[in-house]
């Protein structure tokens, strides 16, 4: 009998999963109370239907964003993966940092793009960022696609990279640098980004928030062709939805000196 790879698929994971949780069960619970309302005799009939409107909007939205997130981390990040990398004019012997590499989306996209170049990723494997995020599981993905040759993780904080000035062709990131609440906190992953970027070379940076506040940062911080890649049109929808928390898009820029 043969031995088969059971995981033949990469799983790049789940991301927030706590307030992917919170949404369902959130949602769940307000339906439930729904059923119970609609059912009970406890309340007059126009009290009854009021509540229940109230839970079934409620329970709608929170189930709603659970799916939706479920549908960024699974889909819509994946696909955002190509278009991403198709910023950078890759010649196939870069070396390649993705910061905030998780189970390996970028870094594994990358290292795809590849021939004799190697691409490094770092990250804290915060549990609550992204679930089931490990060395491991990045290393993991990299061999189901073909690539585990290529691909390299550390430990480490976006804040102090250990790596020379001028080391990287290329820098990724993918929804890394919003789990750093304060602005000067991100101001000191943008700064060690730039640090270890050689020259001419270019940092692709996505996220769910804050772009503005990172092409800012660039282009007074010695980086040029800095270039916003977003659609306004859908930012304002998923802005207006997730209360101003979710609207993905990303930063490109070249570092000239
Ligand atoms: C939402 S996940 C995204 C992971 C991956 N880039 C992707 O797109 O699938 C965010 C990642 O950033 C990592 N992270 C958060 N703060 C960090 C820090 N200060 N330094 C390095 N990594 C960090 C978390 O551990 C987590 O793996």
């Amino acid at each position: 009998m043969q031995a088969r790879n059971i995981q033949s698929k990469p799983n790049y994971g789940i991301d927030a999963p706590g307030l992917v949780r919170f949404f369902f069960i959130g949602g769940a619970v307000a339906l439930a109370i729904v059923f119970v309302t609609l059912f009970s005799s406890v309340l007059e009939p126009i009290p009854k239907i009021a509540v229940s409107t109230l839970l079934g909007i409620a329970a709608t939205y929170l189930l709603g964003m659970g799916c939706f997130m479920l549908y960024g981390s699974r889909v819509m990040k994946l696909k955002d993966r190509e278009k991403l990398l198709d910023l950078v004019q890759w010649s196939g012997n870069e070396l390649v940092l993705d910061v905030g590499c998780g189970r390996g989306l970028m870094l594994v996209g990358a290292a795809k793009r590849l021939a004799s170049g190697r691409a490094i990723g770092i990250d804290l494997w915060q549990q609550h960022d992204q679930a089931d995020n490990s060395a491991a599981a990045a290393i993991s993905n990299a061999a189901i696609e073909g690539v585990a040759t290529r691909v390299e993780v550390e430990t480490a904080d976006m804040r102090q990279l250990p790596f020379p000035d001028n080391h990287f062709d290329v820098v990724v990131s993918s929804w890394a640098v919003h789990n750093l609440e304060a602005e000067a906190d991100r101001e000191k992953a943008l700064d060690e980004m730039i640090r270890v970027l050689k020259c001419n070379g270019t940092i692709v940076l996505a996220d769910i928030i804050h772009q503005v506040e990172y092409a800012r940062y660039f282009q007074h911080h010695g980086m040029t062709d800095v270039r916003l890649h977003n659609n306004p049109s859908r930012d304002f929808v998923l802005k207006a939805i997730s209360f101003g928390s979710f609207a993905p898009s990303a930063v490109s820029a070249r570092k000239s000196r």
